[in-house]
């Protein structure tokens, strides 16, 4: 089939690429010409450094002849008179701290296309075609885009809601061998399209295909990125505060009693200091502002969000509270900059909250290392007589005041023994991630004091 992407950010390019790989012809539009050069350039390790995704580079290269990404809308316009199916994948952010979604790039995307959809075939508009949502959209998107639609004078559509739920970090993994593939239409014409679209999914046993309403697909999505961030959110404030609260209470200990209850899971029981990203936050606030303008409460809703910000400000709050540190002056170091492992995404990321925290406070020096997101960490703090770049994490700890590890990356769990035998100045560690727990002890032992997500305050013996 003949499928046009637009948007070629996380959810775009991977998606585009599966569905190359699935042997449809695919052509990915997008207004950002750097990311369609490098996206475009055939060379998997230009591709991993525009969007770090484990085997997107790889996948788009095997399948070149099957792809092909633009800037250049008089492509985008011939491949509609074939075009089966447009996707979607606009960003989708909120606006300001208002909870509703800016939809103004999704709109003024819909209007291109609806205005070229009108003029297919030469005017004819023979050829049916899918308009698929599949960014993350309020519940009512499915009207808004037909009225789109119909006031350019499209013919011959329907629209499809085809909520993505890739993880990042693991979105090729997670796109080639999807737990779910949600589908909402109204027509069943529709539903056949997407069936041939995701044949491979479709005919799968392990995959669960749900054919549902438009409407419950999106309101879907929203409902399960809340579910989620509600059990971090509980992790965070309920369980990791309990062992924060109390002696002789090991995180670990506790996780494994809670995981063992097939009713609880294992899903989301790691501690840490925030839970950013693109989504979470976004889609949470979204569902409440929805629910509110439906004229009902959102209270569980909202107190997830402020439960997420109060970890952030409680872990960071606590080096003056229970270190009595000082920060003015002081050299810091910042290891780990992506929102989380396995990404260059910083999007939501505590490290941008935690650098102007620590501007606030008159810091000296930031010493920073990130594997992947540095560079997009970059844009936002650039290097200056504050802000210094490393390219390993123990150039950056080994002459800090305070090391703050916030982002999970497997390799940060080798710094302790660095720590333990190179650092006679015994910096005061706050570790986010409860990366170095196998090193707790230790780290007391050799005189570190650590303040530790889901643990009391750990003094080193002097
Ligand atoms: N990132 C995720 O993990 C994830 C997972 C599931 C759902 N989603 C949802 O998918 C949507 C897209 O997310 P993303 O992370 O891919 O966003 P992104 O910011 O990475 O990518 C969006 C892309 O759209 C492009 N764009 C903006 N305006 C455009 C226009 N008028 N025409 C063409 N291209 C345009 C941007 O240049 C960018 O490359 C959002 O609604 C998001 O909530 C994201």
């Amino acid at each position: 089939m003949n499928i046009l992407y637009i948007g070629s950010g996380f959810v775009g390019a991977c998606s585009a690429a599966v569905s190359a790989a699935s042997g449809h012809n695919v052509l990915v539009y997008d207004v950002d010409k750097k990311k369609i050069d490098m996206l475009s350039s055939g060379d998997r390790d230009t591709i991993e450094s525009c969007l770090f995704e484990k085997g997107l580079g790889d996948l788009l290269v095997r399948n070149q002849g099957r792809i092909d990404f633009t800037t250049d809308y008089s492509k985008v316009e011939g491949f509609l008179d074939v075009c089966d199916g447009v996707f979607m994948c606009l960003p989708t952010p909120e606006i300001g701290e208002t909870g509703e979604s800016n939809l103004t790039y999704y709109f003024d995307a819909a209007e291109k296309i609806g205005s070229v959809l009108a003029r297919r075939n030469s005017g004819m508009q023979e050829k049916y075609v899918v308009i698929v949502n599949k960014s993350t959209v309020p519940i009512d998107m499915v009207d808004k885009t037909q009225e789109i639609m119909d006031r350019a004078g499209v013919k011959n559509y329907g629209v499809v809601s085809n909520p993505e739920f890739l993880v990042e970090g693991k979105a090729i993994e997670g796109s080639l061998s999807p737990d779910r593939v949600v589908v909402g239409a109204w027509h069943e014409k529709d539903f056949e399209i997407m069936r041939r679209m995701y044949q491979r999914f479709y005919d799968s046993p392990t995959v669960q295909y749900i054919e549902v309403n438009p409407k419950e697909a999106a309101a879907g999505k929203l409902l399960a990125n809340y579910t989620l961030f509600n059990k971090l959110a509980i992790t965070f404030d309920v369980i990791g505060r309990t062992c924060e609260a109390f002696d002789n209470i090991s995180y670990e200990q506790i996780r494994k009693v809670l995981s063992s209850d097939p009713r609880i899971g294992s899903w989301g029981l790691y501690d840490s200091l925030y839970a950013g990203g693109s989504c979470f936050i976004k889609d949470a606030r979204s569902l409440s502002h929805q629910l509110q303008t439906a004229g009902y409460g959102a209270v569980l809703v909202n107190e997830t969000y402020v439960a997420n910000k109060r970890q952030l400000e409680t872990f960071i709050g606590r080096a003056e509270k229970e270190a009595d540190f000082e920060w003015e002056g002081k050299t810091v170091a910042l290891v780990g900059t992506a929102f989380k492992r396995d990404t260059n995404d910083i999007r939501n990321s505590p490290s941008i909250d935690i650098c102007y925290y620590l501007q606030e406070r008159l810091v000296k020096n930031i010493y920073i290392y990130d594997p992947a997101a540095m560079d997009n960490f970059k844009l936002v703090f650039p290097e200056n007589e504050q802000y210094h770049y490393f390219n390993h994490e123990f150039d950056a700890v080994k002459d800090a005041d305070v090391i703050i590890i916030a982002t999970d990356w497997p390799q940060f769990r080798g710094l302790g023994d660095s720590i333990i035998t190179e650092l006679k100045h015994k910096p005061l560690i706050m570790d986010g991630r409860r990366m170095l727990q196998h090193r707790y002890i230790d780290l007391q032992k050799a005189g570190f004091d650590i303040i530790a997500i889901g643990s009391p305050f750990l003094k080193g013996k002097k």
